[in-house]
């Protein structure tokens, strides 16, 4: 089921929504329809979830893990390449038509197509941050704009078919204590650069796909154009870590690497299993590179030094992050606020100036303490486990319902619930809750 622009066409989402139980064609694919000029392969939503836990064994890349855990990245190499190739394995030959892998399944979250950030039709790439002028090297001094791909192993999709079970009524308490994601989920995601390839030295030699995106950051005008592959991201739930629970590592491009366009030049920028709560410093923050600040007094953060990877900006004092990430953040700052509803933004800087905690200070740090996998950021929400696309997918579909939806008569329900949920906590804390919107480096006006 396509839908051309998500928010016009409700009508059609509403006859996909009533098949039933998860299954091809539950979920809209995208919100973006190319062209009737583009002839290629169109995307499909992978969403036949497993209705039961996988049993298999967990991923071969288990046995790798450092022990003790180490700051030190050639401890972790050979685990983050083992992942690496787990993600690409049966994707690259299908370009990334992930039904037609035959290593292993993989699955698509659910309620990204919608909204003006939602899946454009090639691909089910999402619009993701702005890149900033200099973000990703010295000579590039015009801005740019990234696009997504998320997918999750067979162990990842089980959850989300629990959580969707219903598809008129979503269920995080299948991620939120004592749920979670299980052990041995997997995901990866892709990461694409629309900016001008000249000025980035890295993007020689360029993976390209076409997409059919916005013609810049600012605007919702869509033309099919390439993007340059130049992250790739993953996430692993793994209970053996202490703290969090989880593992997440990233990639950057480099196409010296090999000389040629392959996925092949993706080199490990590092990895991070907890937010090091105890560092509270800014000296190693780098948002406009010229080389890599690598922080030594990390523990829980392990950063290639190797010059296969390009001066790059990492996170907030040298925390992982990956060169279109914010740089004031890291990667498990800001998924561990994922819950629903989303009472707190991801980063303390996507607050009106006013409201901006000191860099460092107590109220700062409430985004880089470590919490256990399930725990939801604030104790009225439930834990969307880390997964940004579940917290998001969930919103969304209450944003359909509640302002979309008023012709369906059973859409109602799902409303009123929320809205009652939302009323009752906000009379209920103080001072009163807001509900926030998952989107990268805004400042974010709150919703309700
Ligand atoms: C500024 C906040 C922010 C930072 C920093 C960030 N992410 Fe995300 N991430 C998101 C949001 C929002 C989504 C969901 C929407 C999307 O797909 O872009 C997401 C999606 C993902 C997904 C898909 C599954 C999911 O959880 O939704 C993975 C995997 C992921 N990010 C890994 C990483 C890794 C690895 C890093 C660090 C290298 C990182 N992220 C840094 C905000 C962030």
């Amino acid at each position: 089921m396509h839908i051309v622009r998500g928010r016009l066409t409700g009508a059609v989402v509403a006859l996909a929504l009533c098949a039933g139980a998860a299954s091809a064609g539950t979920f809209p694919d995208f919100g973006y329809q190319p062209p009737s000029s583009y002839t290629g392969p169109i995307f499909k939503l992978s969403q036949n979830y497993p209705q039961k836990l996988p049993s298999g064994p967990l991923p071969a890349f288990f046995k790798l893990l450092p022990s003790p855990l180490s700051n030190d990245f050639e401890a972790w190499r050979p685990y983050a390449e083992a992942v690496k190739q787990y993600c690409l394995e049966g994707n690259v030959e299908n370009d990334w038509y992930v039904q037609k892998n035959t290593v292993r399944h993989w699955y698509h979250a659910p309620w990204q197509h919608y909204g003006p950030l939602g899946r454009e039709g090639i691909h089910g790439l999402t619009k993701e941050a702005q890149i900033q002028s200099k973000q990703l090297a010295p000579t590039q001094t015009t801005t740019g704009q990234t696009f997504a791909v998320g997918i999750y192993n067979d162990i990842g999709g089980y959850t989300f078919g629990q959580v969707w079970k219903n598809p008129q009524d979503p269920d995080p308490s299948f991620t939120s204590k004592p749920n979670s994601f299980h052990d041995g989920t997997v995901v990866c995601k892709p990461l694409f650069a629309d900016v001008d390839l000249s000025q980035v030295p890295f993007l020689v030699n360029p993976v390209l796909w076409q997409a059919y995106v916005t013609d810049s950051f600012d605007s919702a005008n869509r033309e099919i154009k390439p993007v340059a592959l130049i992250q790739m991201d993953f996430a692993v739930r793994d209970s053996r870590i202490p703290g969090t629970g989880w593992i997440f590592g990233t990639f950057q491009y480099n196409g010296a690497v090999t000389g040629k366009p392959g996925w092949d030049n993706l080199v490990p920028v590092g990895v991070m299993w907890g937010n090091d709560p105890e560092d509270t410093g800014d000296s190693y923050t780098n948002k406009q590179p010229t080389v890599t600040k690598i922080n030594p007094d990390l523990k829980e953060t392990a950063i290639n030094a190797k010059p296969e990877l390009p001066p790059t900006h990492l996170g907030w004092n040298g925390r992982l992050d990956g060169p279109v990430d914010n740089p004031v953040s890291a990667c498990m700052s800001c998924h561990m606020t994922a819950e629903s509803p989303q009472l707190s933004p991801m980063n303390p800087t996507f607050q009106a100036p006013d409201k901006v905690p000191p860099v460092g200070s107590k109220e700062w740090m409430r985004w880089f303490q470590n919490e256990m996998a399930g725990t939801p950021f604030d104790a009225a929400a439930k834990s969307t486990d880390f997964s940004l696309q579940l917290a998001a997918g969930i919103a969304d579909f209450y944003d359909w319902k509640c302002n979309q939806g008023g012709v369906f008569a059973e859409g109602g329900n799902a409303c009123e619930q929320a809205r009652n949920f939302r009323l009752k906590l906000m009379k209920s804390s103080k001072p009163p809750a807001k509900v926030y919107k998952i989107e990268r480096d805004q400042v974010l006006e709150e919703l309700h």
